[in-house]
C-alpha cells in the first residue's frame, strides 16, 4: 500500500531555509512516537492514532445495515450535531456529492444537517420542509449535553412524534453518544433508541472515522470501506508527509507567518476547509499561541480575497489543495465570431483553465511573498478523502505538540457558554446571572 496524495513543500524553501525547516524533523519525529505511546499531555484522547486500521469488520456492518435500513425507509435523514459531531460528515458529503444535489433526483435520502446554529430561521424553514416528508434522525453529540443539538433534536423528535406515532419515531432515530455518561444517552436508553458509540478515547473534531461521520456518509450511498481503506493507507505510510506538513507549517509560524489559508478549486472542497479550520482552530489556538486557519475558494474568491493574498500584510502562508482528475469533461466550445475573445482556449477542458489560474495564482502570491505548500489529490473520491482527512489529524497532532499545546482539548469554547447559559438563567447559574447583568449595566 502506498499513499497518492502528494504534499510538495518547495515553495517554503524561499522563505525559511531548507535546513531551518528539517532542523525540527527529529523533533516532530518524537512528537509521533509521543502520540503513538501516549506520553504527551492529553494523551487519553489519541485514540485516533491508530483509529483506521482498528476498525472491525463487524463494526462496518453495524453502520451499513442502519445506513440501509435509512435508505429504504425515509426520504430525508436529519443529521443533529455541531462541531465535531457535524464538520466530518458534512465535508465528505459534499465533497462527494454533486455539487447541485438539491435540486437533482437521487437514489436513497436526502441529508439535511441541523443543530449546528441557532437560527430560528433555519430551524423554521427546515420545519417546513419536513412537514410532507418521510424523514429519520441521527442525533450526534459525545457530550449530550450541548445546547445548539439538544434544541435541534428536540424540535425535530418532537415533529416526527406527532407527524408519524412514537413507534415510527422510535424506529427511526438514532443516537451517537457517549457510551455512559450524557442526557443523549440517558434519552437514548429510556425511548429505545438505536445507538452507535463514540470512544472516550477520541475528541469530537477527530471523530470523523468513528460513527459519527461515517453512519452519516453511508447513509448517503457513499463507500466508508474505501474512505476508511485511504486512511489505513496514510496511518501506514504516510509519516514522511504528515512530518513535512508539520515542520514546514511550523517553521513558518516562527517566522512570523500567522495564518494559514487553506485554499481549493473546487467548490465541492468548501465544507473541507470548514473540517480543517475546525480541527487546526481548536487543537492549536492555545495560551495565546496558533496559526489562524482560514480558507478561500478560488476561484471565487480571487475576486474578493485575492488583492489581501497577493498585497495585504505579509503573515500569512497557503496550502493549495490540488485535484488531478475531474467527474466531468466540459469543453469550452468555439464561436465564429468571438466577440468575447475566448477562442484562444476554443476546444481546451475548463479544468485545463482551472489548472492554469491554480498554477498563476500560486506563482503570483510566491512572488508576492506568500509560501506556498501544495497537497496533490490524484481525484476527490472516499480514499483520497480518507487519505487526506488522516493526514491533517495527524499532522494536527504532531505540530500541536510542537507548539507547546494540548492540541486534544478545548477549554476556550466554554467561556461563551457560561454567559449564554448565565444570560438565559439556565438553573445552576445563579451567580454568573448575577455577574453577567451587573456587567451589563456598565
Ligand atoms: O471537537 C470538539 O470537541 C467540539 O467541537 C465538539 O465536537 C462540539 O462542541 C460538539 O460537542 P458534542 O459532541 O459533545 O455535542
Amino acid at each position: 500500500m502506498s499513499t497518492s496524495l502528494k504534499l510538495n513543500i518547495d515553495k517554503v524553501f524561499g522563505f525559511v531555509s531548507k535546513d531551518k525547516i528539517y532542523a525540527n524533523k527529529a523533533a516532530a519525529e518524537a512528537n509521533v512516537r509521543t502520540l503513538y505511546e501516549k506520553t504527551g499531555v492529553g494523551s487519553d484522547f489519541t485514540g485516533w492514532v491508530r483509529l483506521p486500521s482498528s476498525i472491525t469488520e463487524d463494526q462496518f456492518q453495524a453502520i451499513e445495515q442502519v445506513a440501509g435500513f435509512f435508505r429504504k425507509e425515509v426520504d430525508v435523514v436529519v443529521v443533529v450535531g455541531i462541531g465535531g459531531s457535524y464538520l466530518g460528515a458534512r465535508c465528505v458529503y459534499e465533497a462527494l456529492s454533486d455539487n447541485f444535489w438539491q435540486m437533482k433526483a437521487k437514489k436513497g435520502p436526502r441529508i439535511i444537517f441541523a443543530g449546528q446554529n441557532l437560527s430560528e430561521d433555519y430551524l423554521g424553514e427546515l420545519i417546513e420542509l419536513l412537514d410532507d416528508k418521510s424523514y429519520g434522525i441521527i442525533v450526534i453529540s459525545k457530550s449530550g449535553t450541548t445546547t445548539e443539538p439538544g434544541i435541534a433534536f428536540r424540535l425535530f423528535k418532537d415533529m416526527l412524534e406527532k407527524q408519524e406515532g412514537k413507534e415510527f419515531a422510535q424506529r427511526n432515530i438514532v443516537a451517537v453518544t457517549d457510551a455512559r455518561r450524557g442526557a443523549l444517552r440517558n434519552l437514548a436508553t429510556q425511548e429505545g433508541y438505536a445507538t452507535y458509540v463514540i470512544p472516550d478515547n477520541v475528541g469530537g473534531r477527530f471523530s470523523v472515522l468513528t460513527p459519527v461521520g461515517l453512519l452519516p456518509i453511508a447513509v448517503a450511498g457513499f463507500d466508508i470501506r474505501a474512505l476508511v481503506a485511504g486512511a489505513v493507507e496514510m496511518e501506514k505510510d504516510g509519516d514522511e508527509q504528515v512530518l513535512n506538513y508539520a515542520i514546514a507549517r511550523n517553521a513558518l509560524y516562527q517566522d512570523g507567518k500567522k495564518v494559514e489559508i487553506l485554499v481549493n478549486f473546487a467548490p465541492r472542497l468548501h465544507f473541507l476547509a470548514e473540517w480543517w479550520k475546525q480541527l487546526y482552530g481548536e487543537s492549536e489556538g492555545k495560551q495565546h499561541k496558533g496559526i489562524f486557519p482560514a480558507s478561500v475558494d478560488f476561484t471565487t474568491d480571487l475576486h474578493s480575497m485575492g488583492q489581501m493574498i497577493q498585497d495585504g500584510e505579509r503573515t500569512i502562508f497557503e496550502t493549495v489543495l490540488s485535484v488531478g482528475d475531474q467527474q466531468h469533461e466540459v469543453i469550452i466550445p468555439s464561436d465564429d465570431e468571438d466577440l468575447d475573445g475566448l477562442n484562444y482556449i476554443a476546444g481546451k477542458n475548463v479544468d485545463y483553465v482551472n489548472k492554469m489560474a491554480e498554477l498563476g495564482t500560486r506563482l503570483a502570491h510566491v512572488d508576492g511573498g506568500v509560501p506556498n505548500l501544495l497537497i496533490t489529490l490524484p481525484a476527490v473520491n472516499e480514499r483520497y478523502l480518507g487519505q487526506l482527512i488522516y493526514f491533517f489529524e495527524k499532522a494536527c497532532g504532531v505540530s500541536g505538540y510542537m507548539l507547546g499545546v494540548n492540541p486534544f482539548d478545548q477549554p476556550g469554547v466554554e467561556a461563551y457558554k457560561k454567559n449564554m447559559f448565565a444570560l438565559l438563567e439556565k438553573p445552576g447559574h445563579e451567580e454568573a446571572t448575577k455577574a453577567i447583568r451587573e456587567k451589563l449595566k456598565n
